[in-house]
């Protein structure tokens, strides 16, 4: 067996997570089914039994994220709580890569969803490398992240500026999610760049290629918000999605969210011969660009590329002027990307939606 059948490790959250009253009917409930039943601090505590929990604030032992995260004996296989005492935490932290799971849980301070506003993981940085601009980066497996935001603070540059990447989290491990998060930054804001994925309620924030990368994940009700931006004549695409070929199973599935902003973007951006996305059950403002998708920049086929619709609403929605390679499903059509088994969901994650 390659790897223990544990929940993963690491939960990042707030510090009052631990001492709040679980309340009885979310500690209950075996999943978080409906929108109703809030995944909040004291739920996700419960569900991974932690038997160590650091904390990590200007007066407690560990001073940073990173320090930690570097507490962490390699090989790790049981959960362990960091909470972060609310506030801006401003330097860069990455998780390495860990030969066994990692299993982290970050919890901001209040433990109730409201932390996102106000603990962050802030860092300035732009470079011409998505990587090296990353503010939070997760390279390891078993991440668990509730009510914290991500910001990448840099500055939007010149016109024609080669560095102009400011990537706010890179995700690049296996079995990580984030539950009431925010993303924030001028441009490629979140690479979810490889591994499955969830993200619960979070909000997310960019211009150009915003979410982007060869991740397999799934968005359960987001928050997109459009963020105009004067540096490039192109429109830009809230989406860029990597699948490379046929037997990838990489996609971004956005479920039940709201799209607005300010500006006009398209859905998507064509970045691969396989590039596979679906907004389904989704509110789409007139920051959607009516044709939708486009293929800027790629020379390829656009013949098996899946970018597509499902059931969704509002001005942006629709159809007359779609570019005609992309897709609208019916939910019948879309249901085995419409729950969390696209993500297998079920075996690994804590709490779920859907
Ligand atoms: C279509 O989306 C709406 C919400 O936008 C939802 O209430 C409805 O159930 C969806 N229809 C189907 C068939 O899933």
């Amino acid at each position: 067996m390659a790897r223990p059948c544990l929940l993963p490790f690491f939960l990042l959250a707030a510090a009052a997570v631990l001492t709040s009253a679980p309340s009885g009917a979310l500690a209950k409930s075996k999943l978080a089914k409906k929108s109703d039943d809030i995944v909040n601090g004291p739920l996700l505590t419960e569900k991974i039994k932690a038997k160590r929990t650091l904390i990590v604030g200007p007066d407690e032992e560990y001073k940073t994220v990173q320090s930690a995260i570097d507490a962490v004996p390699a090989g790790n296989t049981e959960w362990i709580i960091v909470h972060l005492r609310s506030g801006v935490h401003r330097h860069a932290c990455c998780f390495p890569i860990s030969p066994i799971s990692f299993s982290f849980c970050f919890q901001e301070e209040r433990g109730m969803g409201n932390g996102k506003g106000r603990t962050s993981i802030s860092h300035e940085s732009a470079s011409a490398d998505n990587a090296e601009s990353a503010a939070f980066t997760v390279n390891a497996d078993n991440v668990i992240v509730f009510g914290v935001s991500f910001r990448n603070s840099a500055r939007s540059g010149l016109v024609n500026n080669p560095e102009i990447r400011s990537v706010s989290a890179m995700v690049a491990g296996d079995k990580v999610a984030f539950y009431h998060c925010a993303f924030y930054s001028p441009h490629h804001t979140l690479f979810d760049s490889t591994g499955r994925h969830y993200y619960e309620s979070c909000y997310i924030q960019g211009n150009i290629d915003f979410i982007f990368g060869g991740g397999q994940s799934m968005f359960q009700c987001p928050e997109i918000f459009v963020k105009p931006d004067r540096r490039t004549a192109i429109l830009g695409s809230i989406t860029a999605q990597d699948r490379k070929a046929e037997d990838d199973a990489s996609g971004f599935v956005f479920l039940k969210g709201k799209v607005y902003g300010v500006g006009e973007v398209y859905l998507g951006r064509v970045n691969a011969p396989d590039s596979r996305v679906i907004f389904a059950d989704t509110y789409l403002s007139k920051t959607i660009n009516p044709a939708g998708w486009t293929r800027i920049g790629y020379t390829g086929s656009t013949e098996k590329v899946m970018l597509a619709e499902v059931n969704c609403t509002g001005p942006g929605s629709d159809a007359a002027k779609r570019v005609p390679w992309s897709r609208r499903f019916t939910v019948n059509e879309a249901s085995k990307y419409l729950t969390v088994d696209f993500i297998n969901g079920k075996e690994w994650l804590p709490a779920f939606y859907y």
